[in-house]
């Protein structure tokens, strides 16, 4: 029996720009997590998949629409199968879970994906590199996304904090000084797919001023790494708050994430901005280690659905 486990993640700065080729920083987040298991099967049995949240058992060969909830786990299933070229369909069973929430920006796709690639290939007696797990969850986001930039997959399977560019090496992200974010959960799932098209469109029926905005979130991001490179974490928190105006410009914000951020700050958060796709899912914010707790709380008194903390620790 081999298990793997993937951790979930947020974006700081960047998102939406990130796919048109500006920076992005993301952390991964081991508070939530996908776990993958593999056992043998009994000879001729072929490969069954079984997502034990959703309640859900089918064979690798069985037709699913790409709708399924099950589609890209079979499809990420053949990716490692034909990456290691198995010439037939192993005997065995694969066990999906996670604990990262579906649909609201905090990577769950990248996450079991990362799970179940790093499982199988370790099942099957080989060992991919990070960078050989992230190429082949990218395929299994361009199923999620359609175009995804790469952010989520780079971050979840290298598991560090990471400065992003598309289609540039890994940047591993220096950490000067630790710091803390409380992550709330609107409670409202957003399909990263529809608010990055959305967007698209927007962009296209008007690049100068999608462009412009881009660039400012680019260059926020650009910032923002200097600002965790030396431990300015008042900077951060104002980088926060300036990339969430942009991002509510590009039309990716909602009222529930708007009131998540207002009572995150109003309980001393030093900025706080939305996180992935928007529209719904979670938001971040800034906060001092002995605050956290008291804006987790004030961001479920305000309708979150889950408030978690997190450390984003120094780097070594
Ligand atoms: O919603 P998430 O966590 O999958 O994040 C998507 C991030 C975007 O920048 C909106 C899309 C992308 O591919 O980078």
């Amino acid at each position: 029996m081999t298990t793997a486990y993937a951790p979930g993640k947020v974006i700081l700065f960047g998102e939406h720009a990130v796919v048109y080729g500006r920076p992005a920083i993301a952390v991964p987040v081991s508070q939530v997590r996908a776990c993958a298991v593999v056992e043998n099967a009994s000879l001729g049995k072929g490969m069954t998949i079984r997502a034990t949240d959703l309640e859900l058992a089918l064979r690798l060969d069985a037709s699913t629409a790409t709708d399924h909830p099950a589609y890209a786990l079979q499809a990420t299933v053949r990716n490692v199968l034909g990456w290691l070229q198995c010439s037939s369909v192993p005997d065995l069973t694969l066990t999906v879970s996670s604990t990262v929430p579906m649909a609201r920006g905090l990577g769950s796709g990248a996450a079991l994906a990362t799970a179940v690639v790093r499982a199988l290939s370790r099942h099957l007696g080989r060992e991919l590199t990070s960078q050989q797990v992230s190429e082949l969850v990218y395929q299994t986001e361009v199923i999620h996304h359609g175009t995804p930039s790469g952010i989520d997959n780079t971050v979840v399977a290298f598991e560090r904090p990471v400065y992003f560019v598309r289609g540039q090496p890994i940047e591993v992200l220096q950490v000067r000084r630790p710091f803390w974010l409380a992550i709330g959960d609107t409670g409202i799932a957003s399909p990263t797919r529809v608010a990055v098209g959305d967007v698209r469109r927007g962009w296209q029926s008007d690049p100068r001023t999608y462009d412009a905005l881009f660039d400012c979130i680019g260059a926020i991001a650009a910032a923002a790494k200097q600002a965790i490179a030396s431990g300015n974490l008042p900077a951060l928190g104002v980088f926060m708050d300036e990339n969430q105006v942009l991002l509510a410009r590009l039309g990716v914000s909602s009222p529930e994430l708007d009131r998540l951020l207002h009572a995150a700050r109003a309980a001393g958060a030093m900025g706080a901005k939305l996180c992935g796709a928007g529209r719904g899912g979670n938001m971040i914010a800034l906060v001092a280690q002995d605050q956290a707790k008291s804006v987790a709380t004030a961001l479920r008194r305000a309708g979150a659905a889950n408030a978690i903390v997190t450390q984003v620790p120094q780097s070594e």
